[in-house]
């Protein structure tokens, strides 16, 4: 995906111009997110307790568009202070040897995480990684889903030209807090 009618398509479900991406377990997968994220927001906040990822995120430190932020800690920890964001990537992440362990795409980590999306709306962009109780099946349904005060819906166009991913368009319902 490059700045083409598809980043524009996918922007209309983020309700700011200057937008954030979380990327929770990203180990050194920094290039490819960051150019496809790119056309969406203006900082991406990266997200990994590996220390031994410093040397990959030191030559993003300067000016680049969108910004890079490293927290150094864990995905649960992070949301303490991440503040708003509008889109949350995330993939190839594994509850097994290696993997975070973390189910970011679960209820527990998702009534935390929804809160935290800028004016209760933006996108869910995943391959579906550590998702608990069918929870990225059922975002990914035509009719979609209604949980925790907030509706997913599938986007079916444009798609994201990257093996696996899926946008899904996250609203919070009126009256829903
Ligand atoms: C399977 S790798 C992720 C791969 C990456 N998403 C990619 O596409 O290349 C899992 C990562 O989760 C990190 N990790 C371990 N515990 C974590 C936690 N509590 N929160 C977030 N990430 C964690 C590990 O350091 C590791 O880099």
């Amino acid at each position: 995906m490059r700045m083409t009618e598809q980043a524009q398509g996918l922007r209309a479900h983020i309700s700011r111009h200057v937008g954030r991406a979380f990327y929770p377990a990203c180990k050194s997968d920094i290039e490819e997110p960051l150019s496809l994220i790119a056309p969406l927001v203006d900082e991406v906040v990266f997200c990994d307790p590996n220390d031994a990822l410093a040397p990959a995120f030191s030559r993003w430190r300067s000016a680049t568009k969108p910004r890079v932020t490293w927290l150094r800690k864990g995905a649960v920890e992070a949301l303490e202070e991440l503040g708003e964001f509008d889109v949350l990537f995330y993939r190839r992440d594994s509850d097994g040897e290696g993997g975070s362990r973390v189910f970011v795409l679960g209820d527990v980590f998702m009534r935390k995480l929804l809160p935290l999306f800028h004016n209760g709306r933006g996108l869910i962009i995943t391959d579906g990684s550590n998702e608990r109780g069918g929870l990225f099946r059922k975002m990914r349904r035509p009719s979609g889903l209604i949980r925790h005060g907030y509706s997913f819906s599938p986007i079916i166009e444009p798609t994201i030209e990257a093996a696996g991913l899926t946008p899904i368009a996250v609203q919070r319902l009126p009256g829903a807090v």
